[in-house]
């Protein structure tokens, strides 16, 4: 008798160890996000995912000036960083089409440069899959649906922020040997002659408005930013301030990427007319030239690369 007994629970614990090692573990919203932000499922021709175009090596951007979607159609702006975008209600987009997170997430299932896929249909493949079906069911106790699919991605991108840079190390953990006497140098003048930040302000270097900075002439350069979305004129030519954290891999720079790397940035803040004469509607802070010097100008550069976060340092 005690014999068999000693069978059933050796039985018993192999099938709960069985149970505990073989299925899948528990998902939360964060994982489940982020296996789908790295799946082609959500493209019509399944080959493109959302980190096609934000690629986790370059801070969730892409490293050309336009990224091709769905059967290798360009689009026409350059994508941003998908990381540091926590901040609760603010716009997305480089024009601030969108005005949450959870808004912006499903939108570039539907757009045709990027995945074209509707959402009813995006939604219809999750359910079809028993991997995603039964991750759904785990996490919200129903099938998959538009609602908790951009609840999902959303929860993955507020998981991407970055606070470890060598900057932060020294304004807020105060250690004086943690960047550069050029980087020191090169906030000081971020901070106040070259005006910079009057627009990249606060824990993303961004106040997250809408302005000119003078790359829209109205011939080649025609993307009119924020007055597609408002129809207000004095809105021609703005496009959201981004984040500069992790700016020294995000290359190509602005809303089209027509400056290539920070060198030429910077030459432009420092004459915008000279790099891109007639342009129209220019904002007030930058009508002006910086006359900012070859070192200057170096400073300021050694100052950006400091926001870069290290987990993105080469070893
Ligand atoms: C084909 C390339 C491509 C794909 C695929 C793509 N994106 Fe983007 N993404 C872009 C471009 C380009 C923009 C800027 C568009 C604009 O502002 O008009 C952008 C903007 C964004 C932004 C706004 C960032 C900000 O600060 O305003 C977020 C967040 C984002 N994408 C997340 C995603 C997610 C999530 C997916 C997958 C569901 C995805 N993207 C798929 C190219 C892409
Ligand atoms: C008047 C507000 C304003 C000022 C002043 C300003 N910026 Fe910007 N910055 C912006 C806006 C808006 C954009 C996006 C413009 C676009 O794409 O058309 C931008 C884009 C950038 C980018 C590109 C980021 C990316 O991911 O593509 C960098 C880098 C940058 N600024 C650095 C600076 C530096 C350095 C200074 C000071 C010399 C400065 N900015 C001054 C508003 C400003």
């Amino acid at each position: 008798m005690k014999k068999y007994a000693a069978l059933v629970l050796m039985i018993v614990s192999l099938l709960f160890i069985q149970a505990r090692f073989f299925h899948s573990p528990p998902v939360d919203k964060v994982t489940l996000g982020k296996l789908l932000f790295f799946d082609t499922i959500l493209s019509r021709d399944r080959t493109i995912s959302c980190a096609s175009c934000h690629k986790p090596e370059f801070a969730f951007a892409d490293s050309v000036a336009f990224s091709a979607g769905v059967g290798g159609k360009p689009g026409v702006r350059n994508s941003p960083t998908a990381m540091n975008v926590s901040g609760s209600r603010r716009p997305f987009f480089w024009d601030g089409r969108a005005g949450s997170l959870e808004e912006q997430a499903l939108r570039p299932i539907e757009d045709a440069t990027e995945m074209d896929l509707s959402v009813e249909i995006a939604v219809k493949r999750l359910r079809e899959d028993k991997t995603y079906r039964d991750h759904f069911m785990a996490v919200f106790n129903r099938e998959p649906d538009a609602a908790s699919l951009a609840e999902v991605i959303s929860a993955f991108e507020r998981s991407l922020e970055t606070s470890e840079s060598p900057f932060d190390d020294w304004k807020f953990s105060e250690r004086e040997d943690a960047v550069s006497e050029p980087a020191k140098r090169g906030f000081e003048l971020f901070s106040g002659k070259a005006r910079c930040s009057q627009c990249h302000f606060g824990s993303d270097f961004s106040t997250h408005t809408f302005r000119n900075i003078g790359l829209f002439d109205g011939k080649k350069l025609n993307d009119s930013g924020r007055f597609v979305v408002t129809r207000d004129a004095t809105d021609i030519g703005r496009f959201k301030t981004p984040t500069l954290r992790n700016v020294a891999i995000t290359a190509p720079y602005m809303h089209n990427g027509m400056l290539k790397t920070l060198e030429e940035v910077i030459t432009f803040y420092d004459d915008p007319a000279k790099i891109v004469p007639g342009s129209i509607n220019r904002d007030s802070l930058l009508l002006k030239p910086l006359g900012l010097t070859a070192a200057e100008k170096s400073d300021l550069r050694e100052f950006l690369l400091t926001l870069t976060d290290k987990r993105f340092k080469k070893e």
